[in-house]
């Protein structure tokens, strides 16, 4: 990329049509999706897909997510069992992402699978995702638009702060809905295994499927390789179940613990989970220490919980 900045693109017809240009160009485009912007590459392109990790900083043992228009796209690229297909029809599109087994004729670049026999599946649910998808009509690999072991964004704004001239254009659909990424499931092997809590609640997938076995240990060899211990770190150091500031540092409050910025005022977990990324971006930038009042380990709680305790978690 020749400039600074990445163009910003109006979410409308004309800016969509351009995103998807760039995309069968090889170029990096920044996309909206209901859970966090994604940063997104021609999925059959080796050259796109090796220049999304360059610009991520991305390690290549990582496998990236494969965004694809509707549960048809998706039987072309993977294999999916009863229990995917299920899933897929209650959950697609939305949130939730499935590991299965890649098909040998997917033709998908190599490097997204990161040397896996397996595939990381999503359809978007966004309305500009959705149509990006449906004009450029083939599959994008999207990691989170942020460089790697970052904050991920919700907003235009975020991309263009993290990324700056190393994606092409950003397309701006406003702040994300969901604000966490997508919960991801492995179905490639005999049961199903949860690997990241994510925008939907574990709950709702075991009503349907059953208990879910957990991901081994994040730290040991984790099956989902991005699953570090260290991850959506804010420049300070972050503290957990904090109900006052200690000196110099900043409270993220949620429900009665007011804080110097609330992730929700009323205790609505939803709403925290939508607030989380740019309430960290926010106080990321007054570069103070963080202390984080408690989040109800319930429901998508479990998601923001997980996403604070990599904050958290001792650094490299
Ligand atoms: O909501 C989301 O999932 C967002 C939006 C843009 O779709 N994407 C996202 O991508 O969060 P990323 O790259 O930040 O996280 C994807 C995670 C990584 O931890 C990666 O290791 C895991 O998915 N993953 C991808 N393919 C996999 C595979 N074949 N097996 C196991 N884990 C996989
Ligand atoms: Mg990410």
């Amino acid at each position: 990329m020749n400039s600074d900045f990445p163009e910003v693109l109006a979410a409308q017809p004309a800016g969509i049509c351009k995103a998807a240009r760039l995309l069968s160009e090889g170029q990096l485009v920044a996309f909206p999706t209901e859970t966090v912007y994604g940063l997104g590459a021609d999925a059959r392109s080796d050259r796109a897909v090796r220049a999304i990790y360059a610009a991520k900083g991305r390690p290549a043992n990582n496998p990236l997510i494969v965004h694809v228009a509707d549960l048809d796209r998706a039987r072309e690229i993977a294999f999916l069992g009863a229990a995917a297909e299920q899933l897929a029809r209650m959950f697609w599109p939305g949130a939730l992402t499935l590991v299965l087994p890649v098909r040998p004729d997917a033709g998908l670049a190599a490097p997204l699978m990161a040397g896996l026999e397996t595939v990381a599946v999503r359809v978007p649910a966004h309305p500009v995702a959705a149509e990006l998808l449906k004009v450029f009509c083939g599959p994008v690999a999207a990691p989170s638009a942020n460089p790697s072991g970052r904050i991920s964004p919700t907003t235009a704004a975020h991309v263009v702060d993290g990324m700056g001239g190393r994606v092409a254009a950003v397309l701006d659909g406003g702040p994300t809905e969901v604000g966490l990424e997508s919960t991801i499931l492995d179905l490639s092997g005999p049961g199903a295994v949860l690997l990241r809590e994510g925008g939907i609640p574990r709950e709702r997938i075991e009503d349907a499927v059953g208990p879910l076995a957990a991901a081994t240990s994040p730290t040991a060899a984790p099956k989902a390789p991005g699953q570090l211990a260290s991850h959506y770190a804010p420049k300070a150091a972050v503290r957990l179940n904090a109900t006052k500031a200690s000196a110099g540092e900043l409270l993220l409050g949620f429900g009665p613990v007011a804080g110097d910025v609330s992730l929700s005022p009323i205790g609505d977990l939803d709403e925290a989970a939508r607030n989380l990324f740019a309430c960290l971006h926010h106080l990321d930038d007054l570069d103070k220490p963080i202390a984080v009042a408690p989040i109800p380990e319930d429901g998508i709680g479990r998601a923001i919980n997980d996403r604070l305790r990599r904050a958290a978690a001792p650094r490299d």
